[in-house]
């Protein structure tokens, strides 16, 4: 068995993936390759979801082609940030993502709590997407990567330009890359720990 309780300090620096990451909206002219957005899914994948439910799709918006459909699907202010960032990630939601739970959760067959009830495939798909999108924020750092969320954009126009003819539904984009840290801003404000947490 391979060795798989390591501190996170002995692989990654704790700066890269938090006290030093930010949110980028201005890119080196630096690519990204399809080896690292396959290396990329493969440590996304791991993250746990409800039942090991795994509804979470991606679309990575990568040529200028894809890019130029896009941009008409972008709120104003996001559109410089996507059109000049290597990759814009479409992460979406598989609304019928129970199909895949009996393989995904061979203990017990979870397809009945999901199938025909639209408020749970809602509310299960809506968090657990929500999860992974967090896990593939936190991986893409590990990779080296910087992660650009956008939730100002357009879902149905995305949906009809990209996910068309599937199950699948936007939730949000991410842009990735090589951020340019000579653009950020300072750091905003965060709540501090008395504000947000009780022991009891
Ligand atoms: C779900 C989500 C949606 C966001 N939407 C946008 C957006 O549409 N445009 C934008 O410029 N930033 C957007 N952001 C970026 C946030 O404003 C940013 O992550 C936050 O202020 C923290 O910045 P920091 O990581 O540099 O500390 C979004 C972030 C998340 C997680």
């Amino acid at each position: 068995m391979p060795e798989t309780n390591h501190a996170a300090t002995d692989l990654v620096p704790l700066a890269q993936l938090f006290t030093e990451a930010r949110t980028y909206s201005a890119w080196q002219p630096k690519p990204v390759s399809d080896d690292l957005l396959h290396r990329l899914y493969e440590m996304v994948k791991l993250g746990p979801t409800s039942a090991n439910c795994c509804p979470m799709r991606l679309v990575f918006v990568k040529s200028a082609d894809a890019k130029e459909r896009l941009k008409p699907c972008l709120a104003p202010g996001n559109v410089e940030k996507a059109m000049s960032a290597p990759v814009t990630v479409i992460v979406a939601m598989d609304m019928e993502f129970y199909e895949k739970v009996g393989m995904l959760f061979p203990p017990v067959d979870t397809r009945p709590w999901y199938a025909g009830k639209p408020e749970a495939i809602e509310a299960a798909a809506t968090l657990n997407t929500s999860l992974q999108a967090a896990y593939l924020f936190v991986a893409a750092r590990a990779l080296g990567l910087d992660c650009g969320p956008m939730g100002g954009f357009d879902k149905a126009k995305v949906d009809a330009e990209f996910l068309k003819g599937t199950t699948w539904r936007s939730l949000l984009l991410c842009n990735l890359g090589y951020g340019d840290r000579a653009k950020l801003h300072p750091r905003l404000p965060r709540l501090s720990y008395d504000e947000v947490c009780r022991t009891v």
